[in-house]
């Protein structure tokens, strides 16, 4: 068995799997996390079909298939699924033999401990892993952009979670999160448009107007205003032919991002910001991101705050609509200076990378390369000589 196996970086997202080498700048593998059944199995058998489909032929088939994700908001929650993701991965895709290699697998901070221990039993038993290193996509997106302390924004699929770092350690009990993320602003449009007359039930209709969201629609700031409306078509057309155009639309989805009211006030967030004097504060704006984002800095110790402040940066697909960066900026000064009236304003900064759909397996890739990493994984002959609770001792 070598010294130094090579490795291979897996996010299990909930929406898509990124994989691939950390010698390479992006994941060799990205596609949608999900798995299909045949509906009627025999008549799949007979027709010479697969008995399953994954990612995106599960996706083109879905005619005939029972289509599920196996990850749910971050958390893996159907074994058998993931392990054909996996597989499908490994032996499709990759064409690896998993005994010689070390995986690097990024998870969510609301997985449970009894997942972790999964994650790593699952790769052993089954796939005979070589080793593996269990890290939190929060903690390796902050990686991804050289940092090792600072507030990790990620907004993604089902669940926004802002979670503070320091020294690659995550706070995990100053987490703030909420459900307003991808899937319930694609909701929010599709409601939007409903109410325009326009109706849009099935899943292929359902993905139409997800990709109007990704592509047309923008963040309310003085410079995506005039930029957005003037560079991207403000419509689109079904495949009957019929077009529909955008108004508000374009700005009015996004917006719940930074005013989870407009949801419903169930999708407010509870988390609360005492100011100094001990009272309960409350901001002159509506509750979005960038509230979720203050009370996470200001839930850390006060010595610790400004190097968050300073240090915001943004992951997820969810964070990628134009003008994110500066409404948040924009937004979480606003706060600061609400909360400390008549004091100097912290050194605030958002940072962004193009790629931060995928900064968590970028993360995952520098780890991986820094001298320390292959103490950080736990082998083989550790997981049998201690079983799965190995996981928990094995991390930075
Ligand atoms: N350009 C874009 N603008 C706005 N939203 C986008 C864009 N590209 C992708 N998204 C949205 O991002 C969401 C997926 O985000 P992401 O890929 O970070 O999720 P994930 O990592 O698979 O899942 P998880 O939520 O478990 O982290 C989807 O709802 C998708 O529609
Ligand atoms: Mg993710």
């Amino acid at each position: 068995m070598a010294a130094n196996p090579p490795i291979v970086v897996i996010d299990n997202g909930s929406a898509t799997l990124r994989a691939g080498y950390p010698s390479e700048p992006s994941p060799r593998v990205v596609m949608p996390s999900v798995v299909g059944a045949p509906r009627n199995k025999g008549v799949a058998m007979a027709a010479g079909m697969t008995e399953y489909e994954v990612g995106a032929a599960a996706v083109a088939k879905r005619g005939y298939l029972n289509v599920s994700a196996p990850v749910r908001a971050g958390v893996i929650q159907d074994w058998s699924d993931m392990e054909r993701l996996w597989s499908h991965v490994m032996f499709q895709q990759l064409r690896i033999s998993p005994e010689s290699y070390c995986f690097v697998i990024g998870e969510s901070m609301m997985n449970t401990d009894k997942h972790k221990e999964k994650t790593l039993e699952t790769l052993m038993e089954s796939f005979n892993a070589h080793s593996m290193y269990l890290g939190s996509t929060a903690v390796l997106s902050l990686y991804a952009y050289g940092l090792t302390t600072g507030v990790v924004v990620d907004s993604g699929l089902e669940l926004t979670t802002v979670v503070p770092v320091h020294e690659g350690y995550p706070l995990a009990r100053h987490m703030t999160t909420s459900t307003v993320a991808g899937e319930a602003l694609t909701s929010h449009l599709s409601n939007l448009l409903q109410a325009k007359g326009y109706g849009f039930s099935t899943q292929s209709e359902r993905e139409l107007v997800n990709g109007v969201k990704e592509n047309l629609c923008f963040i309310q700031t003085p410079t995506t205003a005039s930029t957005a409306a003037q560079t991207t078509p403000t419509g689109f057309t079904l495949p009957d032919g019929q077009y529909i155009p955008l108004e508000e639309h374009r700005t009015a989805c996004p917006e719940a991002l930074f005013n989870f009211s407009v949801l419903g006030e169930s999708y407010v967030p509870r988390c609360k910001v005492f100011a100094d004097a001990g009272h309960d504060f409350v901001p002159s704006f509506s509750k979005g991101i960038s509230w979720l984002t203050y009370a996470a800095i200001n839930n850390c110790e006060a010595s610790l705050r400004p190097a968050l402040y300073s240090n915001i940066v943004l992951a997820g697909g969810t964070t990628l609509f134009p003008g994110v960066r500066d409404r948040l900026h924009g937004e979480v000064v606003q706060l600061f200076k609400e909360m400390h009236v008549g004091e100097g304003v912290l050194d605030i900064q958002v940072k962004t990378m193009d790629c931060r759909q995928y900064s968590a397996w970028l993360g995952g890739c520098m780890l991986s390369m820094i001298a320390m990493f292959k103490h950080l994984t736990v082998s083989r002959a550790e997981y049998e000589e201690y079983g799965p609770t190995i996981v928990h001792r094995k991390r930075l």
